[in-house]
């Protein structure tokens, strides 16, 4: 009955002219209620190609300006305040040569004060503008002053800046191989409300080798940016905040994790594509702020798998579904091929808290196929060379832990190594060498279902390098001493669990990996390119905000 009465205040309000016939109101759309959000009624927007401003043998050069637009997320919402590249959610796509660097000056021109709940408790939060940006090319192979670290931010017309700031505009060299890479804000302490405002975008680069290949190009070759979110009853976006600190200073608060209760797709809740009778080739990002989904499509068809976050696998292969934490990226062929007249849904494994089938977030988006078109592709099977990371090669191995503190205000802090971001570094790798990371993650109850708080995965994300994933491995997390364990190895129990191998989908070069609970996983990576200051985190964005975030300073070799 409340309900009810929550529709028939809402009708009022949005215009609605009264009605006496009951069926009337219970079509109404609240948009904070996904029962009442018709699905699949909009088309799947596809962010169009970013022109450069001049084009050049040396490099392309481009201008890109945040701004606060007016963004439909649904066809029966009002009109939302987004933050946006171009004032375009998703962003513009940058399309890319490898070999052939861009540059891009980015331009803040939003306001100071943010739309989203700021919380002034976090690092550099308290004595500068709301509104700060810097822009991060994820899994790019770049130099420091270029990565977009989360202290190097900026402000309207670059009035204030941060401590790392140094430069205006930015370069990418653009020379690893083929990949899809996403753009997104990156400042401190507020890069979780800035990406949720809509500051994400894709990046391809493009090569050689994958242009020979007969691949879907073109209009067939689509990048879908997935994020959850929730919607105020007017249609606007919905960012939560954390009630639980009983003290009246702490307000806003960040909350543990942000769950929203819709799939948007390229900005549009539940949106539908009409599809030729043909493949075609899906670039996916986990864009969530902290949900992490398991894909597989309505028919139990195979996806094909063409690659990882950093590019190509060696061969393609069929996989029924994989996993997609947040940041992580997969390359995926859908074929449609003798599907005619049917309708496929892109759909999720989703549970809700209590365990229990998640109703509205189990689809994502439509496929409609209709009956024109074909295609003449013999998908290939090698795609391109693929190196594996030698474990004999590396010559450290570090050890990390997922800690979890309170902090003064009784809030929960996730950590790493019981370290917080402003701690003095403590990863140096040396350039050029090869090392071999352990994450811990001694957080998990066996009597949940996973993916259920607290069994959830942290994907931790390395910026400069792409790695490998070695292996996991489940430990007895009530006898694990931290301590002992960072610092020799040892004060671990395995009992007889075996060591998991990779998921089918993640082999290859990857630079966010899914730390999953009650698990040791084990990465490789090969420092090389450039020395200086990055970071890595975890990329759930309340997490990475609130201190789960470290830096990594990359050294000169040391020559004796
Ligand atoms: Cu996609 Cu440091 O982040
Ligand atoms: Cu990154
Ligand atoms: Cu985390």
């Amino acid at each position: 009955m409340e309900g009810n009465n929550k529709f028939l205040e809402e009708s009022s309000d949005s215009g609605y002219t009264e009605s006496s016939d009951t069926e009337c109101t219970e079509n109404l759309v609240d948009p904070s209620i996904p029962a009442t959000i018709p699905k699949f009624v909009d088309e799947l927007p596809i962010p169009k190609v970013l022109q450069p401003v001049s084009q050049g043998n040396d490099y392309d050069y481009y201008e890109v300006e945040m701004k606060p637009a007016k963004h439909k997320f649904h066809r029966d919402f009002g009109e939302a305040l987004i933050y946006g590249y171009n004032g375009m959610y998703p962003g513009p796509t940058f399309e890319t040569m490898k070999g052939h660097p861009v540059r891009v000056k980015w331009i803040n021109n939003l306001p100071f004060k943010h739309f989203l709940p700021v919380d002034k408790t976090l690092e550099d939060a308290i004595d500068s503008p709301e509104v700060r940006t810097v822009v991060h090319l994820h899994g790019a192979n770049v130099a420091p002053d270029s990565d977009g670290h989360p202290e190097a931010w900026f402000t309207r017309n670059f009035e204030y800046t941060g401590a790392k700031y140094c430069r205006r505009v930015y370069e990418y060299p653009n020379q690893q191989q083929a990949t899809t890479l996403w753009y997104h804000d990156h400042a401190m302490g507020v890069t979780r409300l800035n990406l949720y405002a809509g500051l994400a975008g894709f990046y391809l680069i493009h090569d050689f080798n994958e242009q020979s290949l007969d691949l879907p190009k073109g209009k067939y070759d689509i990048p879908l940016m997935i994020q959850d979110k929730s919607f105020k009853p007017d249609g606007s976006l919905f960012y939560p905040e954390n009630l639980t600190p009983r003290n009246p200073f702490v307000h806003p608060s960040v909350v543990r994790a942000f769950i929203g209760n819709t799939m948007v797709v390229n900005g549009k809740v539940w949106p539908y594509l009409n599809v030729e009778p043909r493949k075609y080739r899906f670039r996916m990002v986990n864009a969530s702020n902290s949900n992490g989904f398991t894909f597989k499509l309505s028919n139990g068809q195979a996806f094909w798998q063409l690659g990882t976050d950093g590019g190509l696998i060696s061969v393609s292969k069929p996989i029924e579904k994989f996993p997609l934490d947040p940041a992580e990226r997969i390359d995926v062929i859908i074929d449609f091929s003798g599907l005619e007249g049917q309708i496929i849904t892109l759909q999720t494994e989703e549970l809700d808290l209590q365990g229990n089938p998640e109703i509205h977030k189990r689809e994502v988006m439509q496929f409609r196929v209709g009956s024109k078109g074909g295609d003449t592709i013999t998908l290939p099977q090698n795609l391109r060379r693929f190196d594996k990371l030698e474990e004999s090669k590396a010559i450290k191995t570090r050890r990390i832990v997922m800690t979890q503190e309170t902090d003064e205000f009784g809030r929960v802090k996730l950590t790493l190594n019981n370290l917080e971001f402003s701690d003095p570094a403590t990863e140096f790798p040396e350039y050029d060498t090869i090392e071999i990371w352990e994450f811990a993650n001694p957080v998990f109850n066996p009597n949940s279902p996973i993916g259920i708080p607290p069994n959830i995965s942290h994907p931790i994300h390395l910026h400069l390098a792409q790695f490998q994933v070695l292996s996991r491995q489940q430990f007895n997390v009530t006898t694990f001493n931290a301590n002992q364990w960072i610092t020799n190895g040892t004060g671990i129990d395995f009992g007889t669990n075996p060591v998991l191998a990779p998921d089918p989908s993640e082999i290859g070069w990857k630079d966010t990996v899914r730390v999953e609970a009650g698990q040791v996983t084990r990465i490789i990576v090969h420092f090389k390119n450039y020395t200086g200051e990055y970071v890595w985190h975890c990329h759930i964005l309340e997490h990475e905000d609130y201190e789960m975030m470290r830096p990594l300073i990359v050294i000169k070799k040391y020559v004796d």
